[in-house]
């Protein structure tokens, strides 16, 4: 080929270039991703419409969306079906900017719909490290299994600048954020900026509170609901009341709805000895908050090490079982993981009474699945193998008892663990939980299944509203251990009345 032409060639694209053609700076990445809807968003060299069609197949375009002629474009689509994958394709009207099999978006599996899946929680990411880089690449080998990616804090290193987000956090991440979605949260490196700015720049969050703000947000998966809390800007006075307040409120909502899993994301960890020590701001102001809705697992960073507890509650083990928490219903108890070593990393400060599992000096994430009735959490290493894993059951006799009419229904929930009970391994025996609506005298006992009364564990004493835990020890009434196999019990408060079975094992 002539030289000549060839230069010629690259000296009139220049020319185009400057000259008219527009040039994709960042992204295009999707946020905010729901049953419904999605954004993309992306960002051009010059002000330029901004274009993007979608559809179920790509070139094959159901729709398009049209934004203003600007440098930051942030097109959201709505109307979408729930559980599906749309494909996209940005461009500013004249030319294709990004189109092909990798621009898509996944919309929600409905809130309620009891399907499997799994998702992403790394914290402490982008610092320009070989570990960051090796940790990504990482979870784009595992991406296609996972629905979204929570991001708890300190995504950007060391300052959370504009400059930073561009060199450290879009380059390395992009064959992610272009087809899943980041749920991110606030550190204390994010907001080192202007309060956050670049932060707030390049999110786009549910915001789905009353003051209309992006730092603390939740949304629905289906049996699951995550929420995301700020540990950095909104933590006194007036703002945190009413960040506490909405947390509050969307539990119980949450929980109401049916919501059988409740997650909470937020920055630094109420129990951790790696690079910090337990966080007295987040143990005194969430844990309680958390602990009284039900939630039943709490994902953060902060501390560049991985760690997850024993089932909490109050700080206290709740289960000593070293992985495996039968957790039903409303079921005390909270397991806390920390994940802060996605870029960052740091060594163990020492043995924290309340971890289960704890390692220092490596880099990975926490990957959650949930199916149905069980919830699986497992730790990752940038090599691929899982360190650590651990399980929480609701399976069992959970009965959720409908409160449309709670003057019928005194006992909002009744339910038992463990089941099958092996007295061997918990001598503690069976306890049974229940709430009650109003002050009622309650009668429960224990029944063969031939009928015959076994054991009486409560014969009218009258409790209050409020939660309460009945207890068996597996004896009979003669204070005798009784004979392994299938039992009943039955719970009366009022005229409403709960019987479950019970295995016990020797
Ligand atoms: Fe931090
Ligand atoms: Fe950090």
């Amino acid at each position: 080929m002539n030289i000549r032409k060839v230069q010629f060639g690259v000296m009139l694209m220049l020319l185009w270039a400057q000259a008219g053609w527009t040039q994709i700076s960042l992204g295009p990445y999707v946020q905010r991703v729901s049953t419904d809807r999605a954004t993309v968003v992306w960002y051009t060299d010059k002000a330029t419409p901004g274009v993007l069609k979608y559809g179920t197949a790509s070139g094959q375009w159901l729709g398009i969306i049209k934004v203003k002629a600007e440098t930051v474009h942030a097109a959201e689509v709505t109307g979408l079906k729930p559980d599906t994958k749309y494909f996209y394709e940005v461009s500013d009207s004249a030319t294709t900017l990004a189109t092909g099999a990798e621009y898509y978006f996944e919309t929600h599996i409905p809130a309620g719909v009891r399907a499997p899946f799994s998702f992403i929680a790394a914290g402490d990411l982008a610092d320009g490290s070989t570990n960051q880089k090796e940790v990504a690449a990482r979870m784009i080998i595992e991406r296609p299994k996972h629905k979204f990616a929570l991001l708890l804090g300190d995504i950007v290193y060391s300052s959370g600048t504009r400059q930073e987000y561009l060199k450290y956090f879009f380059p390395v991440y992009k064959n992610l954020h272009r087809n899943l979605c980041f749920f991110p949260t606030l550190g204390n490196h994010d907001i080192k900026t202007s309060k956050a700015a670049p932060y707030f720049e390049f999110f786009y969050t549910p915001a789905n509170n009353p003051e209309k703000v992006e730092n603390y947000y939740s949304f629905d998966y289906a049996n699951a609901h995550i929420v995301c809390l700020d540990d950095e800007l909104l933590v006194s006075g007036a703002a945190l009341t009413k960040q506490l307040d909405w947390a509050k409120k969307d539990l119980a909502e949450a929980k109401s709805r049916g919501r059988q899993w409740l997650i909470v994301m937020f920055h630094r960890p109420p129990y951790t000895s790696g690079t910090h020590t337990d966080d007295d701001f987040t143990k005194a102001q969430f844990v309680p908050v958390l602990e009284s809705a039900g939630v039943d697992l709490v994902l953060c960073g902060h501390s560049h090490v991985a760690e997850r507890s024993f089932l909490l509650n109050n700080s206290k083990i709740v289960n000593e079982d070293l992985s495996n928490y039968p957790k039903n219903g409303i079921a005390p108890g909270t397991v806390y993981v920390v994940s802060g070593n996605a870029g960052q990393t740091g060594n163990l400060a020492g043995k924290h009474k309340l971890m289960a599992f704890q390692m220092g000096d490596i880099g990975g994430f926490e990957i959650v699945y949930i199916n149905g009735d069980t919830l699986r959490g497992k730790y990752m290493k940038k090599d691929g193998k899982v360190i650590d894993s651990f399980t929480m059951i609701k399976a069992g006799n959970f009965t959720r008892v409908e409160i449309s009419d709670p003057a019928q229904r005194p006992l909002q929930y009744v339910f038992n663990y463990p089941n099958p009970l092996r007295l061997s391994q918990t001598p503690a025996g069976l306890k049974i939980v229940f709430e009650l609506s109003q002050t009622l005298p309650i009668y429960a006992a224990v029944y063969d299944l031939t009928g015959r009364e076994v054991a009486r564990l409560d014969n009218g004493a009258l409790l209050r509203p409020g939660r309460h835990v009945l207890q068996w020890d597996g004896k009979g009434s003669n204070g005798e251990p009784i004979a392994s196999g299938m039992y009943f019990y039955r719970l009366r408060a009022g005229a409403q009345v709960h019987a479950a079975k019970v295995l016990l094992l020797p």
